[in-house]
């Protein structure tokens, strides 16, 4: 089919004058993308209402703290024989835009230090390297960036030497890109022949990993612990999570905080027609947020902080058209009748998947509670909730000085 044809089966007719305005290079590039297009995907704009099915939401058990002291030298030990055999790699996700934060650079790259300079990519790299050192391992880290950073990223790693970390241990990939439709489903421009791209979401990282040689390289690594780049305080590769999935005999794993109040905004593990799933805030009915188990404590406590064990062997089973599609209202600038226009509200659709989506997919997972104050210290915002201001009395209080 030709690029006029495909335009027109999809109805995208207001792209037709570029194939004849366009020459050259920017043609090619301009049919490319058309050509690329996911349209089983974009096409969802019609009907985004059909995503949101749950099934039969249950309490799931997990590991509290308790039981995590008490068995902690055997989810020791078992992890650290895995790292040690090369059998954990780590992938960090440092896809997004960041936009929160309100910074161009990759998010990583944002100075949360004091006194000295101390980056977010710094400063996770010094979480991972504790434990190498503990263990006497070196951990495969891979870094996933979007075509929007990718570049800027890998400079900034080159010029900051790795912080530190064998550069022989580091890849980048470069996640998928998805583009943005008007509230009639046209696509959009981000100029005179570029369509309007951005990052398809965070569950798109095992596609676009496997989709590389980057795996082959390190034939040992059975297990994936996948973490956001803005959680400055998380431990990786944590030799006690890590065994502790083992030993469960689950596909996953997932770090969770116990849930400060019923109607906290995270995203919480349960099950969903008896499998392991995550259930978002919204998604959550007074019943479920106030519910309480035998013992009276809450029967919903465990919220996720995106840092997941996952079993490569499961992955490999589940592939990315099987995650649900979100359809997601956003402000995307375009270019229209030759101008640019920069939105003040919402004007778009944008299409992400969601790790989070994942958790159904890998079937049962063991929920791990973590201590909040000691390994969440999320980065979204500058000032306020959540924000570096709120990351630098958090690191602070667990000794890291700014
Ligand atoms: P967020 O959902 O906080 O999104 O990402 P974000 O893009 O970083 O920030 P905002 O919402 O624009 O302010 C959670 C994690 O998922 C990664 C982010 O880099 C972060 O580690 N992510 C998100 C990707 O890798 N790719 C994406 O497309 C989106």
């Amino acid at each position: 089919m030709t690029t006029k044809q495909i335009l027109i089966q999809h109805n995208q007719q207001h792209l037709l004058p570029l194939l004849d305005s366009l020459h050259g290079e920017q043609l090619v590039s301009f049919t490319n993308q058309i050509e690329q297009i996911d349209w089983d995907m974009v096409e969802l704009w019609q009907h985004p209402e059909d995503l949101s099915g749950k099934g039969r939401i249950r309490p799931i058990e997990g590991l509290n703290l308790q039981q995590i002291h008490r068995n902690a030298a055997a989810f020791r030990a078992a992890g650290e024989q895995a790292l040690k055999e090369g059998k954990v790699g780590a992938v960090l996700l440092a896809g997004g835009q960041g936009t929160r934060l309100g910074s161009d650079a990759p998010k990583g790259a944002y100075n949360i230090g004091v006194t000295h300079p101390l980056y977010i990519f710094e400063q996770l790299v010094s979480n991972l390297q504790q434990v190498c050192d503990h263990c006497h391992c070196v951990v495969p880290l891979f870094v996933m960036t979007s075509d929007l950073n990718n570049t800027a990223t890998q400079q900034f790693w080159q010029q900051h030497n790795f912080f530190g970390y064998p550069q022989e241990y580091v890849r980048f990939f470069v996640q998928d890109m998805a583009p943005a439709v008007d509230f009639d489903g046209k696509l959009l421009l981000s100029d005179e022949a570029t369509l309007a791209f951005s990052p398809n979401g965070n569950g798109g990282w095992y596609s676009s990993l496997a989709r590389t040689d980057i795996l082959r390289q390190f034939p040992s690594v059975q297990w994936l612990n996948v973490f956001a780049v803005d959680n400055v305080l998380q431990r990786i590769a944590d030799p006690v999570f890590v065994g502790a999935t083992l030993l469960s005999g689950c596909n996953c794993g997932a770090k969770v905080v116990r849930k400060c109040d019923p109607y906290e905004k995270v995203g919480v593990l349960c099950l969903e027609d008896g499998i392991s799933s995550v259930i978002e805030y919204y998604e959550m009915t007074d019943e479920m947020a106030n519910q309480r188990d035998a013992e009276g404590n809450p029967a919903y406590p465990y919220g996720v902080i995106l840092n997941y064990l996952f079993n490569l062997d499961k992955l490999r089973f589940t592939t990315d058209k099987r995650i649900p599609v979100h359809v997601v209202k956003k402000k995307v600038p375009h270019i229209r009748n030759g101008q640019l226009v920069v939105p003040t509200s919402e004007n778009a659709y944008k299409f992400e998947t969601l790790i989070l989506d994942m958790i159904r997919l890998m079937e049962t997972c063991l929920p791990f509670e973590v201590v909040r104050e000691h390994e969440f210290a999320p980065i979204k915002n500058k000032t306020g909730a959540d924000s570096v201001e709120s990351a630098r009395i958090l690191l602070q209080q667990n000794g890291v000085i700014l």
